[in-house]
């Protein structure tokens, strides 16, 4: 990644005579910003994939493998019971790259494995379980991963806590207790690892609402009484109606409010779904993927970029959102989109004087940023 800058306009390759970056990763690391994507490992013998892999993201993360089910798909603590093989290549593959690797996820209501979502398991069985499941499993990855998502999607949309099996159904013994459960999932990953940034991961957060005060209050709550919560992780799975001037203020003054409470902000699955893919479509797409990094590019706190995939070819968007796709910067013949020109620019770009516009101050390398 490209040397330390030292103006908020360093960005921009016409004002400091340097070569434009010529990737993802590195236009945003001279912005003291990450980018990265979600990968499976598999995608490291896709002839496809690899290369731009390697050519454009600073940060990798596990779209699925080192979520619960997968990672540990047998009962018990011993070593036997984990899978490790799939997130241990994408470790020695971030690290032989000079890439950061961002885990995903050590407590989520998905991706569970059979054993423990039968019903058999008693509160204490399951609160010994995630007390051995992320010793286990952040410790194994101490100094490999920079920043965890330590619970993912532990709110309703109404900003009720969501009924899962950590919290009520039986839950770790803290059924009724809001997000007793999250603060002992935060402690248990300080302990086994001390270094990573901690996160709380969350959809439909992005606007100011319900969900966003439910989530800022227990981030508030957190961070007066110093629960190990460093950062907060909005998905961003966006839709086409959100590329609004008022939804786009929403947007920002939510993370305004997250980032004055100290907090790292990363958006971590980004992705902006669509109904064709006309080449009409592209452009618009395009134009909202641009007005979205100028925005976090105005909010200092926001230190990562992360999408939820490379091409549209592998995107999880068509299986579970019927009638719509094409949500990602690469098509599905690997060839780049608008979206990616129009990224890529925003990165590269000397921002406009926006009404909110700031510079980012903290131009940095990104092994100092976070
Ligand atoms: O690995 C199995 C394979 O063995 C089996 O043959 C196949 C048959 O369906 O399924 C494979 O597992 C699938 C897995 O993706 C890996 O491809 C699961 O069925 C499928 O449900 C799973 O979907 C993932 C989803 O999380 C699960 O909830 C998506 O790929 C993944 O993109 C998505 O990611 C989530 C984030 O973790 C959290 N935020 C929302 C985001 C989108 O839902």
């Amino acid at each position: 990644m490209s040397p330390s800058q030292s103006s908020p306009d360093a960005s921009n390759s016409e004002s400091t005579g340097q070569a434009p970056a010529n990737s993802l990763g590195q236009a945003a690391g001279r912005l003291g910003m990450d980018f990265g994507t979600a990968v499976e490992p598999w995608h490291l013998d896709d002839p496809d994939l690899e290369p731009i892999m390697r050519a454009e993201f600073s940060v990798i993360e596990a779209e699925n493998s080192m979520k619960f089910g997968p990672i540990h798909p047998r009962e018990g603590a011993a070593l036997e019971a984990f899978d490790f093989e799939g997130p241990d290549r994408l470790a020695n593959f971030a690290r032989n790259n000079g890439m950061k690797l961002r885990g995903h996820t050590l407590v989520w209501h998905q991706q569970n494995p059979a054993w423990l979502t039968t019903g058999r398991l008693t509160a204490e069985q399951l609160a010994k379980t995630m007390e051995e499941h992320i010793e286990v499993v952040a410790g194994r990855f101490r100094d490999t991963i920079y920043a965890w998502d330590v619970v993912n999607e532990a709110f309703n949309d109404d900003g009720t806590m969501r009924s899962t099996i950590w919290y009520d159904q039986p839950g770790i013994g803290m059924a009724g207790q809001g997000t007793a459960y999250l603060e002992r999932a935060f402690r248990l990953a300080r302990q086994a690892d001390p270094k990573a940034l901690l996160f709380y991961n969350d959809y439909d957060a992005e606007m100011l609402g319900a969900k966003s005060d439910a989530i800022y209050a227990m981030c508030r709550d957190f961070r007066d009484r110093g629960i190990p919560l460093d950062g907060i992780g909005f998905q961003g799975h966006l839709i086409m109606q959100m590329n609004t001037g008022e939804a786009l203020d929403s947007v920002q003054a939510n993370f305004e409010r997250f980032a004055n409470l100290g907090l790292v902000i990363h958006v971590t699955e980004l992705d902006i779904r669509l109904s064709s893919g006309t080449p009409e479509a592209f452009a618009e797409q395009a134009d909202f993927y641009r007005k979205f990094v100028e925005l976090c590019r105005r909010q200092d706190a926001v230190k990562l970029i992360q999408m939820w995939g490379i091409s549209d070819r592998d995107s999880w968007i068509p299986g579970w959102f019927e009638g719509f796709g094409w949500p990602l910067l690469w098509d599905s013949k690997m060839k780049k989109k608008p979206a990616y020109f129009a990224v890529l620019e925003a990165l590269r770009s000397t921002l406009s004087s926006a009404p909110s516009s700031r510079g980012r101050s903290d131009a940095g390398s990104t092994a100092d940023s976070a």
